[in-house]
This record gives C-alpha cells, sequence and structure tokens, in this order.
C-alpha cells in the first residue's frame, strides 16, 4: 500500500519498529515526536534499518500550533498515534499529567487531523481496558473497565475516538489493543531502552543479563498458574508493528472502523520468560521470589480470532525469538543510551 502517515511518538519503542514496518511497507513515513521519551539517535537508526532519510517534527502533542504546522507541511493520508505516557505506577501519582497528554493530546491531534482533512486513525491502546477477568482469553466483546489512570486515559481515549466517529462518518479509526510487547528489531539497532529502572517484566530481565540490576523480583510464586507465577501474552514487537501496517492498510481500503486485540493468545509465565532469556544470553539469571504485585492478575491473555479474520493479523515470532533479539540489542556496547 502506498500514503503519506504521520507517526507520533515514532522514536519510541513501539513507534520506531512501526516506522520500519510501514516503511517497508511501501508508505512515506513522517515522524512526530517530543523526545521526552525516546534516544535522540532513533532517526538515524532507521535510516540505516531503511536506508532512506527520516524526516521528524520535533513537536508535542499539546502544542495545537505546533501541530498545524506539521498538517501544513504535507497532506497526511493517515496518522498513526503512539505519542502517550505509559508508566502505570507513574499514572497514580501525577494524574493530571496523564489526562492531558494521553487524552487532550488526542483531542488536539484529531482536530489537526480534521482540519487538514485526514480521517483515518490507528490508535495504540491496551489491553489494560479491560475490566478484570477470570475468563481468557480475552476477546474485544469483554467488559471494559480501568485500575490506574493509564489504563483510563486509553479507555478514554478510546471513547474519544469512537465518539467522534459516530459524530462524523468521515472518520475511519483501528484502535489496537496491545497485549505484553517484548523483543527487538532484528538488526540490533532499535529496541526498548528505559531510561530509568524499569516497572515491565521483559526490560528488567534484559538489565539483569547486561548485570545493571543483580537480580529479578519474581513478583508472586503462588498463583494458580502452572509454576505459580503470573502469566502473560507476550507478543514479539516486530509482529506487533506488523498489526499497525494491517490495520492501516484497512483503513486504506475504505474497510469499516476496527478494534482489535493484538496479542498471541499463548500465555507465558514470568520463569517461562527467565528460562527463555537465560537460554538466549547463555548465563543463569538471579532472581527472588518477591511478594506479588498489587493490581496484578494471575493470568492474562487475549483472544487474536478477530485480528486474524478482519486484518489477516497473526503473530509469527515466539519466546526465544523476543529473548534473543532483545539480548541481541541490549548486549551490543554501541547501543548505550547516549541521548
Ligand atoms: N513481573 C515480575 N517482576 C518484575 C516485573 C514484572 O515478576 O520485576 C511480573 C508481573 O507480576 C506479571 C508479569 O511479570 O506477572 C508481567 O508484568 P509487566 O509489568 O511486564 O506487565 P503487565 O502485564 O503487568 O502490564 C502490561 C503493560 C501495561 C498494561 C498491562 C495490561 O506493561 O502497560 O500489561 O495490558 F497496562
Amino acid at each position: 500500500m502506498t500514503g503519506r502517515i504521520l507517526l507520533t511518538g515514532g522514536a519510541g519503542y513501539i513507534g520506531s519498529h512501526t516506522y520500519a514496518a510501514l516503511s517497508e511497507a511501501g508508505y512515506e513515513v513522517e515522524i512526530l515526536d517530543n523526545f521526552s521519551n525516546a534516544r535522540l539517535d532513533v532517526p538515524d537508526r532507521l535510516e540505516m534499518i531503511t536506508g532512506r532519510p527520516v524526516t521528524v517534527h520535533r513537536c508535542d502533542v499539546l502544542d495545537p500550533e505546533g501541530l498545524a504546522r506539521v498538517f501544513a507541511s504535507n497532506r497526511f493520508d493517515g496518522v498513526v498515534h503512539f505519542a502517550a505516557k505509559k508508566a502505570v505506577g507513574e499514572s497514580q501519582k501525577i494524574p493530571l499529567d496523564y489526562i492531558e497528554t494521553n487524552c487532550t493530546g488526542l483531542v488536539n491531534l484529531m482536530k489537526a487531523m480534521r482540519a487538514a482533512g485526514c480521517f483515518r486513525l490507528v490508535f495504540s491502546s491496551s489491553a489494560t481496558v479491560y475490566a478484570p477477568t477470570l475468563d481468557w482469553p480475552i476477546p474485544e466483546e469483554a467488559a471494559l473497565g480501568y485500575a490506574s489512570t493509564y489504563a483510563l486515559t486509553k479507555l478514554m481515549g478510546e471513547q474519544i475516538i469512537r465518539a467522534t466517529a459516530e459524530g462524523d462518518p468521515r472518520w475511519r479509526f483501528g484502535i489496537l489493543r496491545y497485549f505484553n510487547p517484548a523483543g527487538a528489531h532484528p538488526s540490533a539497532l532499535i529496541g526498548e531502552d528505559p531510561s530509568d529502572i524499569p516497572n515491565n517484566l521483559m526490560p528488567y530481565i534484559a538489565k539483569v543479563a547486561t548485570g545493571e540490576l543483580p537480580y529479578l523480583n519474581v513478583f508472586g510464586d503462588d498463583y494458580p498458574t502452572p509454576d505459580g507465577t503470573g502469566v502473560r501474552d507476550y507478543i514479539h514487537v516486530v509482529d506487533l508493528a506488523r498489526g499497525h501496517v494491517l490495520s492501516l492498510d484497512a483503513l486504506m481500503r475504505g474497510d469499516e472502523s476496527h478494534i482489535v486485540n493484538l496479542g498471541t493468545g499463548q500465555g507465558y509465565s514470568v520463569m517461562d520468560m527467565l528460562k527463555a532469556y537465560e537460554r538466549a544470553c547463555g548465563k543463569p539469571l538471579p532472581h527472588r521470589v518477591a511478594p506479588r504485585r498489587e493490581g496484578d492478575l494471575a493470568c492474562y491473555y487475549g483472544d487474536p480470532a478477530k485480528a486474524k479474520t478482519l486484518l489477516g493479523f497473526q503473530a509469527e515470532r515466539g519466546l526465544e525469538d523476543m529473548c534473543q533479539t532483545s539480548w541481541a540489542w541490549v548486549s551490543r556496547a554501541s547501543n548505550s543510551r547516549q541521548g
């Protein structure tokens, strides 16, 4: 498919992988990012991966004039919107900042799109919008709810988009609910790079593997799961990126708006992940069992059937690939953070 796409948050973890995937699929892509949580060298690295110059608009979604300038600079056929805050714990401490960036930022973006006559939007949502459930795998029709301000902002984002499209039929949207992204690009030039101590499992294990952190805390080993540790639906970030391409392809074809899970439908435990990472890095990784983390569920994985039927999406990469590419990325000395 061809078309010019604006990728907000395109220098971030999932955004940069989606840039590579969209570019490979034939789209002309431009990045909008304020680099508040992204490495400054990501555009250079994307140039190495794609072999083409990368256009970057350094802009904040909270800056309506800046957004208007970006939309005046070119005609965009669609937008993939990643730019948002994403740390669940932080969202509880600074809720208004999360609501402002994630909700007001979305409204600003959609107003700028409407003014420019651009009505195709792919939105980065999260499986966190589902109400806690004991019924897996989770289909898109499952009850919604929120247990953190972060989750609230994603749920509100979905509702803002749906309400806008109900009122104005020119809009077409793809809402993508991600499960747990993991892994890195096969080039080892881009990957997840938290500047702080990570909250999530995979980047935490990666830092134990590089020696930056001494051991992994396994949050609970007495859950009703096969090995007692929490089970999640880890999806390779390269697969996740391809899901965005397929969602956008559907909108470009003129298909209806859609809301789909992007996951594998396969659950792995904390110990499964740790052991797979040990195999990838070739050494034992120290870990200690710690108390359960507040708010965690024993098990959480998605039903991937709708994404397959509607978009032809199916995750192809497994646990070994997630751990091997993550290790290739974090163990490469030239990848240590400069920005
Ligand atoms: N875990 C540990 N030790 C750690 C970190 C995590 O044992 O240091 C465990 C957790 O208890 C859980 C599993 O690893 O069982 C995964 O935890 P993550 O924090 O990596 O992921 P979550 O499933 O809790 O959260 C993810 C995303 C959120 C999103 C949520 C629901 O990070 O953004 O899925 O979709 F909201």
